[in-house]
């Protein structure tokens, strides 16, 4: 079904807009073989983004291969998905899968589920135990079996961060890297949505993938783009609304892609024809409604400190929290005070750090604290 506007779901086709640069440039690490580590806030499009490079590869000789390790909750979930997940995507059929199985895998059984409705579509389940895991020959199984079909795979694992929970991560993350930095027919690229623990994974000089590869950041969609994909939105629904219109929806949500669909699309079913003022206001008032839930649940895991420190940023302040005047207005407590506030917002996803400052995450979060709490 074509949809008018999608939100809370990977997009492509004509609801995928813009990245016309960062799909050529992870195209050519792709196909260059060069690892590419995306790094963007919640919701930005990065899942999407993959998708639509993967799919807009067209040469035989290159496999893309997809996982999601966001159940993964320790080394061994995360063998076990790994290796199903190339096993299952470099193979056209269940009889390959279990070829495959048995010829790189050796002594691994795999268990193996069809769906009752499609000969190809199919799950495999190796259900690896602890004691059968040789951790290494899990690690290079895409390697070998691109070296023995002389292909080249690119291996992309999103919500990369998980790896940065599991018990023993650094040991892990060591291991990981020790093996997949000698492959030669193998490339990898690295996404999630937790930007502060991926950027702690990959761009901390003391982490084991430390510049493992190039790291594109994944900006906004541009206000031409959005406001030209918003218009025509409604135009192929038979309901219209002006740029103005459309750039009120933008600028409201600072650009942020997952928003600026919801947005869109509450103004778009409270349309008749065309959209006035009125309307916008209603769809946002409805947006807001949308995410109090989620708010309020992060709002009341809060110290009276943190609440402080996020007034303080609402308020204008970016810099300088350390300073008596600031720590004194905005009750922050102790200067020491204030880093351990800072560690602690950002490991929420509530705050982050930009080149200028601190600022709050999510816009929208932003506006519902200004209205509520400040
Ligand atoms: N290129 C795009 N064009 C239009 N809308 C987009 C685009 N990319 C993302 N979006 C919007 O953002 C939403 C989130 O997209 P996606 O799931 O790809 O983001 P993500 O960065 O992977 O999110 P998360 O941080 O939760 O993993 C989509 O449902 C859609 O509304
Ligand atoms: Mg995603």
């Amino acid at each position: 079904m074509e949809k008018t506007f999608v939100y809370g779901m990977a997009v492509s086709g004509d609801n995928f807009t813009d990245r016309i640069r960062e799909t050529r440039r992870i195209r050519s690490n792709f196909e260059g073989g060069i690892n590419t580590i995306l790094i963007s806030p919640r919701r930005m499009g990065k899942t999407s983004l993959i998708n639509k490079v993967c799919e807009s590869i067209e040469r035989q000789d290159i496999k893309t291969i997809r996982m999601d390790i966001y159940d993964c909750r320790s080394e061994y979930d995360f063998y076990n998905t790994f290796c199903s997940e190339v096993i299952r995507q470099t193979s056209s059929k269940v009889e390959q899968a279990i070829e495959s199985a048995k010829e790189f895998l050796g002594r691994i059984i795999p268990k193996i589920s069809i769906s009752p409705d499609s000969v190809t579509d199919y799950s495999i389940s190796l259900g690896l135990a602890p004691k059968d895991i040789s951790p290494d020959e899990i690690l290079s199984l895409p390697e070998k079996i691109a070296t023995k079909r002389g292909m080249h795979i690119i291996v992309c694992i999103d919500e990369f961060q998980q790896i940065g929970e599991f018990p023993d991560s650094l040991s892990v993350q060591k291991r990981l890297r020790s093996v997949w930095q000698h492959f030669r027919n193998v490339s990898f690229c690295f996404y999630g949505s937790k930007k502060h623990m991926m950027e702690n994974i990959f761009q901390n000089k003391r982490m084991p993938f430390y510049q493992f590869g190039d790291m594109v950041t994944l900006d906004k969609i541009p206000t031409e783009d959005w406001i030209d994909y918003i218009v025509a939105r409604f135009n192929a629904n038979g309901k219209s609304i002006s740029r103005e219109g459309a750039l009120k929806i933008c600028a409201t949500v600072d650009n942020y892609s997952s928003y600026v669909q919801q947005f869109a699309w509450n103004v778009y079913v409270n349309t008749e024809k065309e959209v006035t003022d009125n309307i916008i206001e209603t769809a946002f008032e409805e947006l807001m409604a949308q995410c109090s839930g989620l708010f309020i649940q992060q709002i009341n895991g809060l110290s009276a400190y943190q609440m402080n420190f996020l007034r303080a940023v609402c308020s204008g302040i970016h810099n300088d929290f350390g300073s008596a005047s600031i720590l004194e207005d905005y009750r922050l407590g102790t200067k020491s005070n204030v880093t351990t506030l800072k560690k602690a917002l950002q490991d929420k996803e509530l705050i982050e750090i930009r080149k200028d400052g601190i600022y709050i995450s999510d816009p929208v979060f932003e506006i519902f604290f200004r209205k509520q709490y400040c």
